[in-house]
C-alpha cells in the first residue's frame, strides 16, 4: 500500500513537472524579465515585431495576440489620468467612468520642495492609472524653465536642474511602484511651444550637460521605464529620432534600458526612426498631427514602410530586434507584470493627497503688515474678486487637460471654510476666457459676461470698499497664449486688464490679498501697493480647499519658488540675448534656429551674474512664523574632491506657530578656470518645527556638487581651490556661509 502511494505520488509529481515545463519561459513569472523578453522575441515573426513598435490607436499599441501578450495602453499625464478618447480621434469616447482626481500642476509640486510629497503624488496618480487600466503615463516633464513665456512651463519643474532632478525621481518611483511606467518628457531641449515642430536648438555642450540634461539623467539613473522624444530639433535632427541625444547620450553614455516613445506626431522619417534611437512611434497619423487614411496605422513610419525596407533587404533586422526588445521590456515591467496592484480611483486618499500637495506647494510671496492669515474673530465681510476664483482650471491647456470628478474653486473653498464666520461676496472684476471646453470635455460653466472693463471694475470696487478682506484671485488660465500647450504667452503681463483692476482694489482697501493662479511668473507692477501676494499655481480638484486653508492659517504656507519671478522680460537671459523665439532660416525649410546664447546662465544664474534684482527670487517663500538660522559649520575646511564635506546649520522656529522651512544649500566656486555661476543649488531639506524648536540640518557636499562640465574634455571636472557653502532661505536670502578648500 505504502509502495502504491509513493508510486502515485511520484507519478503526480512527474505530471506536475511536465506541466510546469510546458510553461514557456516568456510566460513564466518565476523567470527573470530579460529571459522572458528574449524568449518572447525569439518566438515573434518580423510582422509581429513591427506591430508592437507603433501605435494601433490614439493611445495604444498592439500586443502579440498569438502569444497572449496584451496591448500597451498609454495616457496623459502628468497631473491626472486623461479621459478616454475615440480609437482614432482626440474626441471623447463618452465613457462615464473615466473621471479622475486632478492633482496640482507639476510647478506646484516642485514648489513644495518635498520629496515625500512627490512620492505621494506619483503613487496616487499611479493608482488612478492602474484602476483605469493604463500601463504608461505620459509624464512627468522636466524641461527647464528658460523663459516665462513658455506655454507649457506649468507641466514642468522649474528652472533649476538640481531641484527638478531631486523632485522628479520620487514621483517616478511612486508611479512605477504600481506597475505603471512613467514616460519622462520631452527629451530634450524643448523649452518653448511656439514653433515647437520646427525650432532647431543650438546650445553648447556645457549648458546641455549642466542645465538641460541633469533632471533627465537622474530619472534614467533611478530607473525610469520610458522617455518621450521632443518635437523640436537639435543639430538639425528631430528629437524623436536624434543620433546625438538618443543614441549617443541616452542609450550610450547613460545606458538607458527602457523604451523611447515618440511624441504624438513627432516622427518624420523612417530611416531616421530606424537608426536614431526611437523605439515606438505614436500619433503620426500619417501626416503630422492632421491627416489620416483608413489604414493610417499601417502607414506609420515604423509600420509598413519599415517592413518594406526589411523585405527588400535594404535594412537588416538588428534595429528591429532592439526596438522590439525594449518595447517588450516595457511590457514586462507593466502590463505583463501579473503581480502589480489593482489601483484605485477618486478615493478619499487621493483627494487628501491632492489637497496636501497643493498646500505644500502654495507660496506666500509677500505679507506686509501680516495681513495673512485672515483673522476671523467677530463676523467679517470678505470680498472675493476675479474670474479665477470661479473658473474651472482642470479643463484646457492641451494634453494635460482632465475630466476631473470634481473641482473645488477658490470661491467655493473660501465659502465653505468661512461659513458662519464671514459673509463672502463675489464680483467678477474682469472677463478672461469663457470657453470652458477641451476635446469635448466641458466645464459646464457659463462664464459669458458682456459688461465693459469699467463696469466690471466699478462693481468690484463697490464690493471691496467696505470688506474686511479683499481676496483677488486672478492670474493666467489654460487658454491659448496663456498656460497652454502649442502656444506661448504674448508677454509677461497679466492679461484681461487685471493690473488696472488690482490697482483699483488696492486704492480702496488696504487688506488686499492677490492670489495669482498660474504656472508661470507674471509681472506685478502693483507689487508695492498690495500687502499680501500668494502664488497658488493650478491646484486641481482640491485647489479651493488648499487655498482657503492657507489664507485662513489652517495650514502655514511653506512652498518656495522653483523659478525666478523676473521684474521684466529683459531680465531673463533668453530674452536679454535676443534668442527667443529664434531666427527663421529663410531657406524654404521652415526651420527656426534658436541659439541658447545665455549658456549655463539660466534663471537665478543669469540674475546673479548680471546683478539683477528679481521681483521674487528663486527659492523665495514666506511663512506665518519666522525662522532663525544659526552659524553654518563644516566638518573639515580642506580636503580632496573625493572627500565628503558635511555642512551643519541649526534652524530655529522663532515665531509662535508651527511651520515648515525649506533650508537651501548653494555652492560657490571661488577660483575657477571657466566662468561659473555665482552659486548653484546643491542641497535642500524641508523641515517641520514647533514654536521654539531647533533642528540642526546637515548637507553633504561631494564631487558631483563641486564639478562643472568641461566640454573640451567631455568630462565633469573639479577645479582645486576655494569654495563656499552658502545656506539660506532663498537664493537671495543667504543666512550663513562657510569656506572650504579642495586640494
Ligand atoms: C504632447 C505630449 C502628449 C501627447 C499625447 C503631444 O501633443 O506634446 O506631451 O503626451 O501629445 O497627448
Amino acid at each position: 500500500m505504502k509502495k502504491l502511494t509513493s508510486l502515485l505520488l511520484s507519478f503526480s509529481f512527474a505530471a506536475a513537472m511536465t506541466a510546469q515545463a510546458a510553461v514557456p519561459v516568456y510566460l513564466d513569472r518565476t523567470k527573470p524579465i530579460e529571459d522572458r523578453v528574449e524568449d518572447a522575441l525569439s518566438r515573434m515573426t518580423t510582422e509581429e515585431k513591427i506591430a508592437i513598435i507603433h501605435a494601433q490607436s490614439k493611445f495604444s499599441s498592439a500586443g502579440v495576440p498569438r502569444l497572449g501578450i496584451p496591448e500597451l495602453w498609454t495616457d496623459d499625464g502628468p497631473h491626472g489620468v486623461r479621459p478616454e478618447v475615440l480609437w482614432d480621434e482626440w474626441d471623447q469616447a463618452g465613457w462615464t467612468n473615466d473621471s479622475c482626481i486632478a492633482f496640482p500642476a507639476l510647478t506646484a509640486l516642485a514648489a513644495s520642495w518635498d520629496r515625500d510629497i512627490s512620492r505621494l503624488y506619483g503613487k496616487s496618480l499611479g493608482e488612478e492609472a492602474r484602476y483605469r487600466k493604463k500601463d504608461v503615463i505620459l509624464g512627468p516633464g522636466v524641461n527647464i524653465y528658460r523663459t516665462p513665456l513658455n506655454g507649457r512651463n506649468f507641466e514642468y519643474m522649474g528652472e533649476d536642474p538640481y531641484l527638478a532632478a531631486k523632485m522628479v525621481v520620487p514621483y517616478i518611483k511612486g508611479l512605477q511602484s504600481n506597475g505603471v511606467a512613467a514616460c519622462l518628457k520631452h527629451f530634450a531641449l524643448n523649452n518653448n511651444e511656439v514653433n515647437r515642430h520646427t525650432s532647431n536648438v543650438i546650445v553648447d555642450d556645457r549648458a546641455l550637460y549642466e542645465i538641460y540634461l541633469p533632471a533627465f539623467k537622474e530619472a534614467v539613473d533611478s530607473g525610469v521605464w520610458s522617455i518621450m522624444g521632443a518635437y523640436n530639433l537639435y543639430k538639425d535632427q528631430h528629437l524623436c529620432h536624434n543620433q546625438y541625444i538618443l543614441n549617443d547620450i541616452l542609450k550610450g553614455e547613460w545606458g538607458f534600458d527602457g523604451a523611447v516613445i515618440s511624441d504624438w506626431g513627432g516622427t518624420h522619417d523612417t530611416e531616421q526612426a530606424i537608426h536614431n534611437g526611437l523605439d515606438i512611434e505614436f500619433g503620426s497619423w500619417t501626416n503630422g498631427l492632421s491627416q489620416g487614411t483608413s489604414n493610417a496605422y499601417d502607414n506609420y513610419y515604423l509600420a509598413m514602410p519599415y517592413l518594406k525596407l526589411i523585405k527588400a533587404g535594404k535594412v537588416g533586422t538588428k534595429e528591429l530586434d532592439e526596438k522590439a526588445r525594449r518595447v517588450l521590456r516595457l511590457m514586462y515591467r507593466t502590463v505583463m507584470d501579473g503581480n502589480r496592484p489593482y489601483g484605485s480611483l477618486c478615493s478619499p486618499e487621493h483627494s487628501d493627497a491632492a489637497r496636501r500637495i497643493g498646500q505644500e506647494g502654495i507660496v506666500l510671496l509677500a505679507n506686509r503688515g501680516n495681513v495673512l492669515p485672515m483673522k476671523l474673530d467677530g463676523h467679517k465681510k470678505v470680498a472675493v474678486i476675479g474670474e479665477n476664483a470661479i473658473k474651472m482650471m482642470t479643463v484646457g491647456g492641451g494634453s494635460s487637460s482632465l475630466k476631473a470628478k470634481y473641482e473645488i474653486s477658490p470661491l467655493d473653498g473660501l465659502r465653505k471654510r468661512l461659513a458662519g464666520k464671514a459673509d463672502v461676496v463675489y464680483a467678477r472684476g474682469y472677463v478672461g476666457d469663457t470657453t470652458g471646453e477641451y476635446n469635448g470635455v466641458t466645464t459646464g460653466q457659463n462664464l459669458a459676461d458682456d459688461r465693459t472693463p469699467e463696469e466690471l471694475i466699478a462693481e468690484a470696487v463697490a464690493v471691496a470698499k467696505d470688506a474686511d478682506y479683499v481676496i483677488f484671485v486672478g492670474g493666467l488660465n489654460k487658454d491659448n497664449h496663456q498656460d497652454c500647450e502649442d502656444s506661448d504667452r504674448a508677454g509677461l503681463e497679466l492679461p484681461y486688464n487685471q493690473d488696472a483692476l488690482i490697482e483699483a482694489l488696492a486704492a480702496v482697501n488696504p487688506n488686499l490679498v492677490v492670489v495669482n493662479i498660474s504656472g508661470n511668473a507674471v509681472a506685478m507692477p502693483w507689487v508695492d501697493k498690495v500687502p499680501a501676494i500668494v502664488q497658488a499655481w493650478f491646484l486641481g480638484s482640491e485647489g479651493g480647499n488648499a487655498i482657503a486653508s492657507v489664507l485662513t492659517g489652517d495650514v502655514n504656507p511653506s512652498g518656495k519658488l522653483p523659478m525666478t519671478f523676473p521684474a521684466r522680460l529683459s531680465d531673463v537671459g533668453a530674452h536679454s540675448v535676443g534668442q527667443y523665439p529664434g531666427t527663421p532660416r529663410n531657406d524654404g525649410s521652415k526651420i527656426v534656429d534658436i541659439e541658447y546664447r545665455e549658456g549655463i546662465f539660466v534663471g537665478y544664474r543669469w540674475a546673479d551674474k548680471n546683478k539683477i534684482q528679481p521681483l521674487f527670487p528663486f527659492g523665495h517663500g514666506l511663512s506665518y512664523t519666522t525662522f532663525d538660522y544659526g552659524k553654518a559649520t563644516i566638518d573639515k575646511t580642506e580636503g580632496t574632491a573625493d572627500d565628503v564635506f558635511t555642512i551643519s546649520i541649526p534652524v530655529t522656529n522663532t515665531g509662535d506657530r508651527a511651520g515648515r522651512e525649506i533650508v537651501q544649500l548653494y555652492v560657490s566656486d571661488l577660483k575657477t578656470t571657466l566662468p561659473r555661476p555665482v552659486k548653484e543649488l546643491k542641497g535642500f531639506k524641508k523641515i517641520s518645527l514647533e514654536p521654539g524648536q531647533t533642528e540642526t540640518v546637515t548637507f553633504e557636499i561631494s564631487r558631483g556638487d563641486l564639478s562643472y562640465f568641461d566640454a573640451d574634455k567631455h568630462a565633469w571636472v573639479v577645479d582645486p581651490g576655494k569654495f563656499e557653502a552658502l545656506v539660506g532661505a532663498s537664493s537671495r536670502d543667504i543666512r550663513s556661509k562657510v569656506a572650504f578648500k579642495v586640494k
